[in-house]
């Protein structure tokens, strides 16, 4: 297909010496970036979801230890791996449940441990192949993904997994791309994801850039829309696969998955490898981010909620494997995950 024509975003540039991170907070009405000028602001940043979705923060804090090593001197990778260790502990710890944010540092670590004295070099090789990768990975799912639905087939997506997520094209909205591309998908379905409404601010922003019609739905509208036969796939990303094909991924995909059975819609986790975790059994072991509750008591900045109302904030939510046809990577297509076809996917740990 012709990515280029439906892909164009990009949320994370690297200037050479500073990082650049489109504000996903204030879109879509402020397109305006992020200057990070080291780890810190880096990691400060994926807090505060300037940089949001699995892959973009694990590209994120890839760069972010490049930053971070502008100012050390070491005479080879062992050395500045020991200087940099609490500055990557920290972009570590930036957020607790994607799972590509821990893999891209422990790519880097590695890369670093294994490097000479031309260890700057490698470790921004190592960055950018992170990114390179990842595009890669995700057209390739695009394709893989595609070829699963039917023409003339609806789909709903949740949350956003499309260029602002990932280095580019997307994940589940690279299918969804690749899917309209092939003319298999007649209609699109994006509900908002509340409470930080990624869905209604960027997924449809994102297609509406590319000229894909998109309808928006409230998240509880999902089951009668489904009820009512306009679509055939749920469409999702991931931010941790298990190893017994356990998903995480935004709240309230696990509502949609479970609506999705009822009604025989089928479930489509698209995410590439970097996004399993074949360490972690089952979802039960997954630390699931609790933000501020105040995210649930204000609509842009407007308090909607009587003073004294407390909220409860879980930021994802686990989709047990039983509910999933079909998990897409780009290293290949696991049709009714469990630990076996898991393992005979990406090898036991
Ligand atoms: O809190 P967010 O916006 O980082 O959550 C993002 C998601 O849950 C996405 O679905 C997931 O990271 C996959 S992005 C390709």
């Amino acid at each position: 297909m012709d990515f280029d024509r439906y892909d164009r975003i990009r949320p994370i540039r690297w200037m050479g010496d500073h990082l650049l991170l489109l504000d996903q907070r204030r879109l879509p009405f402020v397109v305006e970036d992020v200057r990070c000028d080291d780890s810190d602001a880096v990691a400060a940043a994926i807090h505060a979801l300037v940089v949001r979705g699995a892959p973009a923060i694990g590209i994120s804090a890839a760069w972010g230890a490049v930053l971070a090593a502008r100012g050390v001197q070491a005479a080879d990778g062992a050395e500045a791996l020991a200087a940099l260790g609490p500055a990557l502990d920290r972009l570590n710890a930036a957020r607790p449940t994607a799972v590509n944010l821990m893999w891209a540092l422990a790519r880097v670590r590695r890369a670093l441990a294994a490097a000479g004295a031309d260890w700057r070099a490698v470790l921004e090789a190592e960055a950018l192949a992170i990114a390179t990768e990842d595009l890669a990975a995700n057209r390739r799912m695009g394709e893989l993904g595609a070829a699963l639905i039917a023409p003339g087939s609806g789909v709903l997506t949740h949350c956003n997994t499309g260029s602002l997520a990932t280095a580019g094209f997307g994940t589940a909205l690279g299918v969804i791309r690749a899917g309209v591309a092939a003319g298999r998908i007649d209609r699109v379905y994006a509900s908002e994801t509340r409470p930080w409404l990624q869905g209604a601010r960027l997924t449809a922003w994102e297609l509406l850039q590319d000229g894909i019609p998109a309808t928006l739905i409230a998240d509880g509208a999902s089951a009668h829309l489904m009820k009512g036969g306009a679509v055939q796939w749920l469409i999702v990303g991931a931010d941790r696969i298990c190893a017994n094909g356990d998903v995480a991924n935004k709240i309230g995909t696990y509502a949609h998955a479970i609506a999705a059975r009822h009604h025989g819609v089928k479930v489509m986790v698209v995410a590439p490898s970097s996004t399993v975790d074949m360490a972690t059994a089952r979802g039960e072991d997954i630390e699931i981010e609790m933000r501020d509750p105040a995210e649930l008591l204000s609509v842009a900045g407007t308090r909607t909620v009587a003073e004294g109302v407390q909220a409860w904030n879980p930021v994802f939510d686990v989709t047990p494997a039983a509910l999933v046809d079909a998990i897409v990577t780009e290293k290949g297509v696991v049709v009714h995950p469990d630990a076996a076809a898991m393992a005979a996917c990406f090898g036991a740990v």
